[in-house]
């Protein structure tokens, strides 16, 4: 069967489908020099297209996984990309096609794909209690070999998840080696059920409850903190119904306000405390922090749809301008049903990440991709998240940029005192590069760059893990440089 993708947007440009693995034993050198002491391995996930889809209305979410690797190791870095073989991928591949219809609408799929799990781990990747993991909430994580990135089970940790899939943004507390992740339509699509889940340093369970959302919809991130679990829900809702007659997975409801759910971090069903915003929509969270009685989650908030490819029930588009950084402050003593909000920062941004060793912890520093305009081209940035002052690096117009990663400069350096790890795309170029950034002087450009001979499509979301924690499988104190 030949193989042509349709002339959309989405498949265009930077976003032309790669469909390659690769391997290269050594980046080369573009210009300045690998730091010192940046020993381990950094993973990302990311969609690309096995095949081109059943319907034109593609969305950029839905691609099949690719999950690249940089190994660093005294200035030698190799870079790795290999397919997730997920059983959809598999699948697709003893057909060659695609046999998954619209995103998460499992009523428009081929007749093949009947009983085959949807996931594409596409979208981040876990090192804890000595696994890797790769990650797309819909379905359960997917092991991988941390060095050769071979796609390995399943996995529903040892029997200990029964919902029917894992978040994508877990939180690792590095402080306590403890994962916290939670699974939205965790009794299946439809269902309004929300489980959190706690792992230990060894990677047994530890904790879990269920309780129910005000409506079954998308939960993409969430907050925690030392004391607290913070869940918003968005109206980006899901309808069965709609399903069944081909329609989207998500639609949205720009008459129902936020709800957010916060209770202790080992809480009860009992326990959760209920809360109500202004509609808005957002992703992804920076940062929690509980302060005495009052709970803090930093969230990157659309005034309006996030996710604008999702309609109204009505088939109204709704956009929504640039996000910008605010801060839901939840003040437990008050009784009272309402959040506070604040804007943190003034200029737009997405993909937000801190110093990961002090998730859940006030932090000063926060690092996201910016927008130098709200119709501008994006670069790295630093936030002070005390003040909101920027420090932003002015790459031009040729390049755009991931979402960056922190690597700490030494195991006990301070907070926000280490190296931003950045993959570019080299728009004119057609080839990608690695930037390492000062996370101080960000401003003041790369201290290197790296040449990519491949392009790097599009990755989501990734984690550092320190070459020693590699070793020994514990995060901690002493371990997480
Ligand atoms: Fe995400």
């Amino acid at each position: 069967m030949e193989i042509q993708f349709p002339e959309i947007q989405l498949y265009q440009g930077w976003g032309k489908p790669l469909r390659t693995e690769s391997t290269v034993d050594g980046l080369e050198l573009v210009s300045g020099h690998v730091p010192e002491g940046i020993q381990g391995t950094w993973y990302r996930a990311g969609p690309d297209r096995q095949y081109p889809s059943m319907f034109r209305d593609d969305v950029f979410v839905d691609g099949e996984g690719m999950a690249h690797l940089f190994r660093f190791d005294g200035g030698h870095v190799t870079y790795v990309s290999r397919w997730v073989r997920t059983a959809r991928f598999l699948a697709q591949e003893q057909a060659r096609r695609s046999l998954f219809g619209r995103y998460r609408n499992r009523y428009n799929d081929a007749p093949e794909a009947s009983g085959i799990n949807g996931g594409t781990g596409n979208t981040n990747m876990l090192f804890h209690a000595g696994k890797l993991t790769v990650l797309k909430e819909d379905d359960l994580p997917y092991e991988m070999d941390p060095d050769t990135l071979a796609t390995g089970p399943r996995t529903d940790l040892n029997g200990a998840v029964t919902a029917v899939s894992l978040s994508a943004h877990p939180k690792l507390d590095q402080q306590r080696d403890e994962v916290i992740t939670y699974s939205f339509q965790a009794r299946g699509t439809g269902s309004r059920d929300i489980a959190i889940y706690i792992f230990g340093p060894d990677g047994s369970k530890q904790h879990e409850v269920w309780f129910e959302a005000p409506w079954a919809g998308v939960v993409h991130d969430f907050g925690v903190t030392e004391e607290h679990i913070i869940i918003p829900f968005f109206p980006l809702i899901t309808d069965v119904e709609v399903l069944k007659k081909g329609g989207s997975f998500y639609q949205w409801h720009d008459d129902k306000p936020v709800h957010v759910a916060v209770l202790p971090r080992r809480g009860t069903a009992a326990q959760v405390r209920w809360f109500e915003g202004p509609t808005a929509s957002a992703g992804h969270m920076m940062n929690a922090y509980t302060d005495g009685t009052d709970v803090h989650l930093d969230v990157v908030l659309y005034a309006g749809n996030c996710f604008p490819f999702f309609l109204t029930p009505d088939g109204r588009v709704c956009d929504s301008p640039p996000p910008l950084l605010t801060r839901f402050t939840f003040d437990l003593a008050s009784g009272s049903k309402h959040y506070a909000q604040r804007r943190v920062c003034d200029r737009p941004g997405e993909m937000p990440r801190t110093d990961d060793r002090y998730q859940g912890r006030h932090c000063r520093n926060g690092f996201m991709i910016m927008g130098r305009s709200p119709a501008g081209t994006s670069s790295v940035g630093r936030i002070d998240l005390d003040t909101g002052a920027v420090d932003y690096w002015e790459h031009g117009e040729r390049l755009s940029v991931h979402e960056p990663q922190f690597v700490p400069r030494s195991p006990d350096s301070p907070e926000g005192d280490g190296w931003l790890l950045v993959i570019l795309n080299c728009l004119d170029r057609g080839h990608s590069e690695l930037a390492i950034l000062d996370a101080g002087r960000v401003a003041a450009g790369p201290v290197a760059r790296l040449h990519l001979p491949v392009r790097v499509r599009s990755t989501f979301h990734g984690n550092w893990v320190p070459e020693q924690v590699l070793r020994n499988g514990r995060f901690g104190a002493g371990d997480n440089s």
